[in-house]
């Protein structure tokens, strides 16, 4: 068993949520509860091969092996029942500069792509980057979850040239289903607006079940470039490793070269072992962290709904994120924030940053100290 509740420290860590708080949040001794990391250290088979490969003592250039890819098609049959093909996936350092560059080369200067908001906010400013112009379907909030207004979807479709789906969504940790998917697919298909699918919460599922939308046939397969990743599954985002599936070869061997012009040619020297004992090794200890992050969830949606009621939450479905309602207290994003900053010392990103004012976006994926702890912090504020 893993003991996902010992106590940890970052101190020595650089890590952006804990050591950026200073300059993020202007002030030192906040309880960092924001950048989508976990404050569990990682699985104990992928620190071992990291160790392993520290022992080689050399770190030169390196090439990739047929086992990077490899884990990543064995695993995603075997998590998600999909057969991709492994000539078509790519290696990227991130996700984010697979966004980047995926959006540079499908369409062209001042192309409309169609996101979702709330939205993740690196959308919206790889979108900006590259000079392309925003198009937003709201999603639409019900009684439990959100949804999508498929007549504004289609409307918006018709002249989009991508739209990014982020699936499962962040923030609002929507695992979106089979259904749904479909009629994405068919609108796209019926347009052809090429989708760029965001995949890298795909293994955190809670609640049902992930479906690619790749997977779905009927056309769509040729139109979508699925972004797969290790790192938020398993903690190793300071480290950079993620995927990019293609429809085709040739664009796949484009993408490739569009890195190689920038600089980035073959994964960095841990990238490789450390996605392959992860995807190889990491499967159990990836079922105990589910477990952890659904009782955190189930213990934070409790306290709030029992000690809270100024603020509404809802269980997400994937993801380590509770997208916190806080409309009720009547106040502007930069007042909730410092009331969170100055009066609770805690440090949660705002909705602003999502395109939805009035929330706030809670990381849960931490020990249980830190959960107490943190949820009390936001009772002082607004209990
Ligand atoms: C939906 C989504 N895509 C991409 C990323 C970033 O991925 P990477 O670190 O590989 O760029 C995140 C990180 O929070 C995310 O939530």
């Amino acid at each position: 068993m893993v003991d996902f509740n010992k106590k940890i420290d970052r101190s020595k860590n650089d890590s952006r949520k804990w050591a950026g708080r200073k300059s993020y949040f202007g002030k030192e001794n906040l309880l960092p509860m924001w950048v989508a990391d976990m404050d569990i250290e990682t699985p104990n088979v992928v620190v071992e091969a990291l160790k392993n490969k520290a022992d080689q003592k050399i770190f030169g250039y390196t090439m990739e092996n047929e086992r990077y890819i490899g884990s990543l098609v064995n695993w995603v049959e075997k998590r998600h029942g999909y057969k991709l093909s492994g000539n078509k996936i790519a290696h990227s350092p991130t996700v984010i500069t697979s966004l980047n560059l995926l959006i540079k080369t499908l369409t062209n200067e001042g192309d409309k792509v169609m996101i979702q908001s709330p939205t993740y906010p690196q959308f919206v400013k790889q979108i900006k980057n590259n000079n392309r112009k925003i198009v937003i379907n709201e999603l639409v909030e019900k009684e439990d979850r959100y949804e999508i207004d498929f007549i504004d979807f289609e409307e918006k479709a018709k002249d989009s040239v991508v739209f990014i789906l982020c699936n499962p969504h962040n923030p609002t940790g929507r695992v979106w289903e089979r259904e749904e998917l479909s009629k994405i697919a068919e609108i796209c298909v019926k347009y052809g607006v090429k989708i760029i699918s965001d995949e890298i919460h795909s293994d955190l599922i809670l609640d049902g079940k992930h479906i690619s939308i790749a997977s779905l046939g009927g056309g769509v397969e040729n139109l979508v470039y699925t972004c797969f990743s290790t790192t938020k599954t398993f903690n190793l985002a300071g480290i950079q490793s993620s995927f990019v599936v293609f429809p085709v070869i040739k664009e796949k061997e484009e993408f490739v070269e569009e890195l190689s012009l920038i600089g980035v040619h073959e994964p960095n020297s841990f990238c490789m072992d450390m996605v392959i004992s992860a995807y190889n090794d990491g499967e159990e200890w990836l079922e105990e962290l589910l477990n952890h992050l659904r009782e955190n969830i189930e213990f934070a949606v409790d306290y709030i709904e029992k000690n809270i009621p100024q603020i509404r939450v809802k269980k997400p479905e994937a993801t380590y994120l509770l997208w916190l309602d806080l409309r009720k207290c009547k106040l502007d994003d930069e007042k909730l924030k410092e009331r969170l900053v100055e009066g609770g010392g805690l440090a949660l990103t705002m909705g602003g940053a999502f395109m939805s004012h009035g929330f706030a976006r809670m990381n849960i994926a931490c020990p249980r100290y830190m959960l107490e702890e943190g949820l009390k912090r936001l009772k002082k504020v607004f209990g």
